[in-house]
């Protein structure tokens, strides 16, 4: 994979390898769900927030597609994309309720007040929860992504580490002192288990992540909480976010692994919903590498 032999993602490598697939994947993709080019209603795609030069490859090739079949665009969020796969499954989930996105780029804490509407509680001050992950398993000699990666090898390893769980106060995350944390361990102790310190991180990690979602529960009072984004579709999260559950009674909802990480499915959800509430977006709809949820 493009990315694995330089341990991340090289932006301008990422862009091309974007240009090559859009077609061949989008081609295989309608094979697959048996809908020819003409069956298409709408075009949803994500033009904000993400790596610039993969964002210019996508939008450009779904205006494209949009003016030649002529039908509708609508652009839409990629973290709104990651609140819609909540409701792929689960399609009376109704707001208000609470929301934590946890992917490679970001970690945010929410209140869905509305589909299309979001209130931001807390998000990092630093490295996203993925990223922590990712870099972790670099730190470890594991291939890029490392999430799953760090996933697989902590099954074989004890939390025998006592890495402090990250709390930068209030709603926010951190995650940069617990890698920190993690590299001088490897520097001072290079004989512990890779697996331990694999077992021990991912601990902490996702012990920041059940300690805020617990914080907002009590904070906001609401009962039903939705988690996804990539890390969602770490199993041992899964587990204790199960156990948070039960302990306060919340109807927890967590998509699918394969709907927690990227996937086209869950923008289609977004883009559809976005379409009926506010119509379609102009064909000179601008890509943006940040823009925050609203
Ligand atoms: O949502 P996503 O697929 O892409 C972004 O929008 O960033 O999230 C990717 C992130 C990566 O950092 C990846 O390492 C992490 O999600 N991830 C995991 C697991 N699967 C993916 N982290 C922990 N455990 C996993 N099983
Ligand atoms: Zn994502």
């Amino acid at each position: 994979m493009v990315h694995a032999e330089y341990g991340g993602v090289v932006p301008e490598l990422a862009a091309r390898a974007h240009m090559k697939a859009i077609v061949p994947v989008t081609e295989a993709a309608l094979v697959a769900a048996g809908v020819a080019w003409s069956d298409l209603s709408l075009v949803a795609v994500t033009n904000t927030p993400g790596l610039m030069g993969a964002l210019l490859v996508g939008l450009p090739f779904a205006k494209a597609l949009s003016y030649s079949l002529g039908i509708p665009l609508v652009g839409v969020n990629h973290l709104e994309g990651h609140l819609f796969a909540l409701r792929l499954e689960h399609p009376e989930l109704e707001p208000p309720f609470l929301a934590a996105v946890l992917s490679g780029g970001h970690t945010e804490l929410l209140v869905v007040e509305d589909w299309c509407r979001y209130r931001l509680l807390g998000s990092t001050v630093d490295d996203a929860c993925g990223e922590a992950f990712d870099k972790v398993a670099k730190l470890l000699g594991l291939p890029y992504p490392g999430g799953a990666e760090v996933e697989k090898l902590s099954r074989e390893g004890r939390e025998s580490i006592n890495f402090p769980v990250p709390d930068p106060g209030g709603l926010d995350f951190s995650f940069s002192g617990l890698k920190t944390a993690v590299l001088y361990h490897r520097r001072d102790h290079p004989d512990t288990p890779r697996a331990d310190v694999a077992a021990s991180f991912q601990r902490a990690a996702v012990a920041a992540v059940t300690n805020r979602v617990e914080q907002a529960v009590r904070k906001t009072g609401f009962r039903v909480v939705g988690v996804s984004g990539g890390v969602a579709a770490n199993g041992y999260l899964r587990e204790r976010l199960a156990d948070l559950a039960r302990h306060h009674e919340l109807n927890l909802v967590i998509p699918r692994p394969e709907y927690c990480t990227d996937n086209a499915a869950m923008i289609a959800a977004a883009g559809l919903e976005r379409f009926a509430r506010f119509g379609p977006s102009p064909l000179d709809l601008p890509a943006a590498a940040r823009t925050a949820l609203s």
